[in-house]
């Protein structure tokens, strides 16, 4: 197996350069390509910060800080990344810009590096079909902020071979990232979920049933998140969630985007949150959250029947990616077959979806 001595990150944006970071902690030389100088020289300033942030709140010494700085390279040409043992790439979620990026790739790496694509929305067997040799690639799909989400999915292809894997895994593994492996499906194992549950508390606001607040409100009681669906979405940016749950809509009606999702999204706005929401009657809480929960249940039933991932890897991610207090499987089994099947009534009922 090859040991993961130093990774090259394609792409220096908003992932790349958490990515990068999350590699220097775990102590690996780490090259940042990007074609943009001022991607590049942003996130640098990124990493540095980051670095002396963990100074001053004494969570590392300044030693390791400058031992962690030295392990950074920087460069605007993909030939920086040629003694890399893995490649991550985070360059534009275009399918024709990725797969240039690794044919470009193959003609610069070993034969022994491992490739992966943190793609949060195309198919990740799409993408390792420029590549002569696809049996070396597989999906990284990080969480943002990437150096601080722990969690990460390990996306195999039917093409991934298994030392990849453990490789990626291993990698993972000094980085302290919680790997959650899953098949090459759209939403992989947790979009798949998180994103229905974004989409209903948005149709629970074209049903009129509560405000962006109220429902956030609801939302942190039922599952024990710290933050609800509309505070995510705006960091996440209400029109990134969109074009996720947009890559969900071939799997049927019910994850077609809510009229307020499609709104907000298109036009590029966030969700208006207010400080001090007026507390909604129990009636209308109780059906924002069988709505909430109805929608996680529909779609981890399906994702279970479709083996994208073990019960586990979901209650895990679910937990330690998105703060749940309780995985959805978990929940499901607490609440019994029968409770389950009249919470996903709640939402299917306006979609002809059959479950
Ligand atoms: N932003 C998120 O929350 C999030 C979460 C998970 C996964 N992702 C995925 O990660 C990838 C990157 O997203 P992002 O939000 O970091 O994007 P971004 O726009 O912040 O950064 C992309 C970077 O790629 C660079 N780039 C473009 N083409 C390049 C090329 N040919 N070679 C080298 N660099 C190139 C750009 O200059 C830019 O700096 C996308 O596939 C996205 O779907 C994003």
């Amino acid at each position: 197996m090859t040991v993961i001595q130093k990774i090259a990150v394609i792409g220096s944006g908003t992932m790349g350069g958490g990515i990068a970071i999350s590699a220097l902690s775990g102590g690996l030389k780490t090259v940042l390509v990007d074609t943009s100088d001022a991607s590049l020289e942003q996130a640098q300033a990124r990493v540095h910060k980051y670095f002396d942030r963990q100074v001053s709140k004494e969570r590392m010494s300044a030693q390791d800080r400058e031992n962690a700085l030295s392990c950074l390279q920087v460069s605007t040409v993909l030939s920086a990344a040629s003694d890399a043992d893995l490649v991550v790439e985070a360059v534009f979620e275009d399918l024709d810009i990725k797969k240039s990026v690794f044919s470009q790739l193959e003609q610069v790496v070993s034969r022994t590096c491992h490739l992966a694509t943190n793609t949060s929305a195309l198919r990740v067997s799409e993408i390792a079909s420029a590549l002569e040799y696809p049996d070396r690639f597989c999906g990284l799909h990080y969480f943002s902020p990437a150096e601080v989400n722990p969690v990460v999915e390990v996306v195999r292809s039917d093409m991934t071979q298994g030392s990849t894997v453990t490789a990626t895994l291993s990698f993972l593994g000094t980085c302290r990232k919680i790997p959650i492996e899953c098949k090459d499906q759209s939403g992989f194992a947790l979009n798949r979920f998180f994103c229905p549950y974004t989409n209903e508390a948005a149709r629970c606001i074209d049903d009129g049933l509560g405000t962006p607040a109220q429902i956030d409100d609801v939302a942190k009681q039922v599952l024990g998140v710290p933050v609800g669906p509309f505070f995510v979405m705006n960091i996440v940016k209400p029109r990134i969630n969109l074009a996720a749950i947009r890559n969900l809509a071939h799997l049927g009606p019910f994850y077609e985007p809510a009229r307020s999702m499609s709104a907000i999204g298109d036009a590029d706005a966030s969700w208006e949150i207010s400080d001090a929401p007026a507390t909604l009657g129990a009636s209308a809480r109780q059906v924002i959250t069988d709505r909430l929960l109805g929608a996680i249940f529909f779609a981890v039933k399906q994702e279970l029947a479709e083996e994208v991932a073990t019960a586990g890897a979901i209650d895990l991610g679910a937990c330690r990616a998105f703060g749940f207090a309780k995985g959805p499987v978990e929940m499901m089994r607490d609440l019994g077959a029968d409770a389950v099947n009249t919470l996903i009534s709640s939402v299917t009922a306006n979609v002809s979806v059959s479950h």
